[in-house]
């Protein structure tokens, strides 16, 4: 026996994934066309060329802290779980109200009353990465000799505002908590992870005074899509090893059933799709694979890093993958599409929309591929299995069920008009960071069971109830 196996513990965790997960989002939207007619830009160009219908917001209400408390607190009520079986809690998030104390402090509100201080993990922060790289810590320390038998919750949080102008329709909040475990309904596949790093400012926030990012936004797609480019190609070359393919055919998009990007707008995810087509196709003619891609030859010669905003090749990839986008991507855009851009929590919206959109029956035995992307940058490729063992399928079943409130939800949302919205905006712009403050938007708008902040002292410090859980 190798030192490897020796130290093994006993009951070694396997089928390690999500076993539960919950969504939250803003109890009011803004409708795109109107903020279209609002912003006094072409018809169309939220709608059709960003992709969006509505866009959910916050008011001085709620911040980082209630978001995170409301999805926690929903998600241990919704699943019956034990306080005392979480040992390791992880936030990651970009929506930063304090340079030393974390979320996780704030959540460990939850867990005192019942008696629980030993919870591992803590704030981890890289733009809209940050969720991902909290779910891989968690996915670290289960696999780990660290590991005490306990269960790991990870939450993605923010709330994504822009200055006025081009970036604000692309804006949203929300959050999702997801509890992690062994024999999980859906599976984190071991040994299939791929991840590109760099140095730029596409987008950050050097102003903590501020809500708002510095933006680039061309520099910020460019940046999205090579970083798509080198996981994915890292990710298939990974596959392509651990899992070969008998009839010799390279790894490609129709390995997974599904595919989930982070979602800026729905507009850039479909031209992602696109792009991994591409991406199977540049391999495929450096491999000399007789993969079919029929009237695209004259792109054969094609580099990469040269197409980024070449409209011909992103239009006939468009065309070419649209049966594609239909089938694996637009089902997972559902949230994208009603909320708009969540930051970190983004990506793991997209999980929610497909188990929502697809019934149980389809996701069994699915494999899933996932990109996650932070601007500054940080990325991920990586890929989920469906359970289709059926001990672990009625797990799934009860984790679809547990999201079956959403649609309801979303449609229960008040519309507010683009001035409202804009005032709105102005007024958080005007208090962030001020103390003392108290908020003054109506608590009678937010969801039953959300909490929300009540006040903040003179010293900062954050004071939160809970709207009760029956009216
Ligand atoms: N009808 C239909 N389509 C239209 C119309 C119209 N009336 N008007 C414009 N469009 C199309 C454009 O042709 C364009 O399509 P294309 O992307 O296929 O070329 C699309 O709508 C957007 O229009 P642009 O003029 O390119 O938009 P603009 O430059 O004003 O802003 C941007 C878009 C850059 C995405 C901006 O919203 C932004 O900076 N957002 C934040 C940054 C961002 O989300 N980056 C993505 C990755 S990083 C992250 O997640 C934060």
């Amino acid at each position: 026996m190798d030192q490897h196996n020796m130290d093994r513990k006993p009951g070694w965790p396997d089928n390690v994934g999500i076993q539960a997960i919950e969504l939250i989002f803003p109890s009011q939207y803004v409708d795109q066309k109107e903020l279209e007619e609002f912003d006094g830009v072409s018809e169309g160009k939220y709608t059709i060329g960003l992709g969006q219908s509505k866009m959910g917001f916050c008011t001085d209400r709620e911040d980082i802290n209630s978001l995170c408390l409301t999805v926690v607190t929903c998600l241990l009520e919704r699943n019956s779980i034990d306080h005392a079986s979480i040992g390791r809690l992880e936030v990651g998030t970009e929506t930063i109200i304090d340079k030393s104390k974390s979320v996780k402090s704030v959540l460990m509100k939850i867990f005192e009353e019942h008696g629980n201080y030993s919870i591992e993990g803590i704030d981890t922060t890289n733009a809209c990465y940050g969720g991902t790289a909290a779910l891989f810590n968690a996915i670290s320390w289960i696999e780990s000799s660290a590991w005490d038998g306990r269960l790991a919750i990870v939450v993605a949080a923010d709330i994504a505002l822009y200055a006025k102008g081009n970036a604000r329709p692309t804006g949203g909040a929300g959050a999702v908590a997801m509890l992690i475990g062994p024999e999980a309904p859906l599976i984190f596949d071991r040994g299939l992870r791929s991840t590109y790093m760099r140095h730029v400012y596409d987008f950050y926030k050097p102003n903590l005074e501020s809500e708002y990012p510095v933006v680039d936004g061309k520099l910020s797609i460019q940046c999205y899509l090579s970083a798509l480019d080198n996981c994915y190609q890292m990710y298939c070359e990974k596959a392509d090893k651990i899992m070969p393919d008998k009839n010799q055919s390279l790894w490609n998009v129709n390995c997974f059933d599904s595919i989930l990007f982070h979602s800026p707008y729905c507009k850039l995810v479909q031209k992602s799709l696109g792009r991994l087509v591409l991406n199977d196709f540049v391999r495929a003619q450096k491999a000399g694979s007789k993969d079919s891609y029929a009237g695209l030859e004259k792109f054969s010669d094609v580099k990469l890093e040269d197409t980024y905003f070449d409209k011909e090749i992103e239009k006939e990839f468009l065309v070419f993958s649209k049966g594609c986008f239909q089938d694996k991507t637009e089902p997972n855009l559902f949230l994208a599409n009603q909320i708009g851009n969540m930051y970190t929590p983004s990506l793991y919206g997209g999980l929610v929309s497909l188990l929502i959109m697809k019934p149980v029956n389809v996701l069994a035995g699915s494999r899933i591929g996932l990109f996650s992307y932070g601007s500054g940058l940080a990325s991920s490729f990586y890929s989920i299995r469906v359970s289709s063992n059926s001990s672990i399928g009625s797990k799934l079943d009860s984790l679809v069920k547990s999201l079956s409130h959403i649609q309801g939800q979303l449609e229960s949302r008040k519309k507010v008009s683009p001035e409202e919205f804009s005032k709105i905006l102005e007024h958080r712009e005007k208090n962030h960071h001020l103390a003392p403050y108290t908020p003054s938007a109506p608590v009678a708008d937010l969801f039953l069971g959300t909490w929300y902040l009540k006040h903040v002292d003179e010293k900062h410090r954050r004071d939160y109830e809970r709207v009760p859980l029956s009216s």
